[in-house]
């Protein structure tokens, strides 16, 4: 849970300072006014990244040199300060007062997860994003799956490098046994963290878009097939395209449903309802492991959605007890089950209202 949010020079926003409510926040204003800006700036600081997908450089505001975010954030009893300093000099980030390394040192003091109108692409869009989907819950749940993803990366480019140089098979083959080891490691850790998500999964999927869905995870490589096994019988093919083509590179969670269901799946709103549970649910089973509540942020949740829908969403995101911050162009369309505390943006200017 974030307390106090303070952005400098982030987009449009020069200077804005705010204390947010625990549980229900919205920020409302007319089109670019700031109101993305804003939440793109609390989620930078628990992502170190955008989730526009902007490169840091496009976030400074113009004609400055630097920004500078910086957040106090609840725990059970006490509290931690978040910063992140972007200058020419690069990117700097402080947790507690003292230097943090990158990303992974954001995301374990201030976990969140966005809910914006591009979210249809975790249904729409290719399985990297479901990948990350599910490797975003592992990094809350296991320990260690952020260690294992960075080392199965590492052997993963080394065989890949050898595939490009046209190395011998012995000299491929030798790659082979650490890309194993720890192909196994994160298949099994993704596959752990699926089995624990499903129940929410489910659940979301019936309360959001009254659908009995199923969720199936996707190796990477061909069914009932050792991965082993298949790198050896790839190994021709692999030397021609220069790379690896099995692996939990290649994973991705399958969606079931019936035909009834997949017709009502085309809409763009119903994949926005579909791929917000998978948010939902992943945010819920990352809470129940961290035992604290996260950060939601809701990007103009009622883009594409009708009024049913609307309120659907609103009271799954509800009854989740996360801490939500949610943008509207019209802020009596979320109707939260108490009053939210109430921002109002205006050329990059934040006031809250009584
Ligand atoms: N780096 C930047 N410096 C200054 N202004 C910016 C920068 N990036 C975007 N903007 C401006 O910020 C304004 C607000 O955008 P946005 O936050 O997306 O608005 P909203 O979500 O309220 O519609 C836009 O007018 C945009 O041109
Ligand atoms: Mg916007």
């Amino acid at each position: 849970m974030i307390r106090l949010f303070r952005a400098n020079n982030f987009r449009c926003l020069e200077k804005v300072e705010l204390e947010l409510g625990p549980r229900f926040n919205v920020i409302s204003g007319a089109n670019a006014s700031g109101k993305t800006s804003l939440l793109e700036a609390l989620a930078y600081l628990g992502r170190g990244k955008s989730f526009r997908g902007a490169s840091t450089a496009k976030l400074t505001r113009h004609g400055e040199s630097e920004f500078v975010l910086f957040g106090e954030v609840g725990r059970a009893e006490s509290t931690v300060t978040v910063g992140v300093r972007n200058s020419r000099e690069g990117l700097e980030v402080r947790v507690g007062g003292e230097n943090a390394a990158g990303a992974a040192a954001l995301a374990g003091a201030l976990p969140l997860q966005v809910i914006d109108p591009e979210v249809h692409n975790l249904i729409a869009g290719g399985p990297e994003l479901r990948r990350r989907f599910l490797d975003w819950v592992a990094f809350h749940v296991e320990h260690d799956h952020l260690a294992v993803w960075r080392r199965f990366r590492r052997a993963l480019k080394q065989r890949n490098a050898a595939l490009r140089a046209r190395s011998s098979e012995a000299a491929i083959r030798s790659w082979n046994a650490e890309f194993l080891e720890l192909a196994g490691q994160l298949d099994t850790s993704r596959r752990r963290v699926l089995d624990l998500t499903i129940d929410s999964l489910k659940e979301h999927g019936l309360q959001l878009l009254d659908a009995e869905l199923g969720f199936e995870y996707q190796q990477g490589w061909g069914r009932e097939k050792e991965l082993a096994e298949a790198l050896e019988s790839s190994l021709d093919r692999e030397l021609q395209l220069g790379s690896t083509q099995s692996g939990p590179h290649r994973a991705d969670i399958k969606v079931i449903y019936d035909e009834r269901q997949a017709r009502k799946l085309v809409s763009r709103g119903q994949q926005k309802l579909l791929a917000s549970a998978m948010i939902l649910a992943a945010t819920e089973t990352a809470q129940a492991a961290l035992e604290r509540p996260l950060v939601l942020l809701l990007d103009d949740p009622a883009a594409e959605l009708d009024g049913e829908s609307i309120t659907r969403l609103v009271s799954a995101v509800a009854a989740l007890g996360c801490q939500v911050v949610a943008t509207s162009l019209a802020p009596e369309a979320l109707v939260f089950p108490e009053r939210p505390v109430m921002f109002h943006v205006e050329q990059g200017r934040i006031t809250a209202q009584a």
